[in-house]
């Protein structure tokens, strides 16, 4: 496994694969590694000559409020849980190196895919996460990229990035990996308590009592949404910030249950922000 910490070693490594003719899949992170970013790493693996991961914590992403400084780090402990699955590269820059002084140059969208869901209370946030996965993507050049439906938003807008600038790259969307009890696996659940990791299990749960609805019929999306709200509601620790069913690609919002669903949440215990969400696929 080899560790490089400049863009210039990167692309230079990248020009090398690609003269073998070697296939090139990247899995972007931001480090603090768990079974979700596993799952991404082990499917690149099996779908491409050389995976390559990036564990770089973006600032751009990060509104001013928010946890930047905060947000785990363990490169050590990242670089012993990659070792089973082979990782060829794992591309590890600075601040500095990604974004150095005179950096001046946003991607953003026009698009309104980015203005709901975690769009409302992050303003910012996207514009950061295309900004810096259009970097990554100059600089490793991959032939396939993998996301997790975990952030089904990010998917949607790299997506339409991708599109919108011919880009060379296939995105690989991938399933979301969840604990026994079923919590979505997030870097952010150490920040849990006892007590609000217990509560934070209501995500799940109402995303679940959604499906079942659908499942016996349920076709109007406001009462599927009243179904979840009420669920999550009944947790004196949970904050929620939205819950809303929208169409899969475009995001926008739907008042019935029809085609490719996607419902999505987003919940805050204490200082601790939890997203989480559902695909259905109803004819
Ligand atoms: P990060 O939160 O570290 O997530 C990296 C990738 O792992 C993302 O594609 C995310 O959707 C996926 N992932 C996280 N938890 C998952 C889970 N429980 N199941 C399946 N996949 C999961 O997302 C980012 O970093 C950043 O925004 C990034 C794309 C790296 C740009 O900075």
């Amino acid at each position: 496994m080899k560790l490089i910490a400049t863009v210039q070693e990167m692309k230079e490594l990248v020009k090398g694969y690609q003269k073998e003719g070697k296939t090139i899949g990247l899995v972007p992170t931001m480090g603090y590694l768990h079974e979700g970013h596993l799952s991404l790493i082990k499917r690149a693996k099996e779908e491409n000559d050389v995976v390559i991961v990036s564990d770089f914590v973006n600032p751009t992403q990060f509104g001013p409020n928010e946890d930047f400084d905060k947000y785990p780090r363990d490169l050590e402990k990242d670089i012993k849980s990659m070792e089973p699955y082979a990782v060829d590269v794992v591309f590890h820059p600075t601040k500095e190196e990604m974004y150095p002084q005179g950096f001046n140059m946003y991607v953003d969208t026009l698009s309104p895919i980015t203005k709901g869901l975690c769009g409302k209370t992050r303003p910012t946030h996207f514009r950061g996460v295309m900004t810096v996965v259009h970097k990554l993507f100059q600089i490793t050049e991959p032939d396939r990229a993998y996301f997790g439906q975990k952030d089904a938003q990010q998917v949607a807008v790299i997506k339409n990035m991708v599109n919108d600038l011919f880009m060379n790259v296939t995105i690989v969307p991938c399933p979301i990996v969840r604990e026994e009890d079923g919590l979505a696996r997030s870097s952010r659940n150490i920040f849990l308590s006892p007590e609000e990791r217990k509560q934070a299990l209501s995500l799940s749960e109402s995303l679940f009592l959604a499906k079942d609805a659908v499942l016996q019929g349920e076709t109007n999306a406001e009462t599927i949404k009243q179904l979840i709200l009420n669920h999550i509601q009944a947790k004196p620790l949970a904050n929620i910030d939205y819950v809303e069913i929208v169409d899969n690609d475009t995001l926008e919002p739907l008042q019935e249950i029809k085609g490719n669903v996607l419902v999505a949440l987003a919940v805050k215990f204490g200082e601790t922000r939890l997203i989480d969400n559902i695909t259905l696929e109803v004819k």
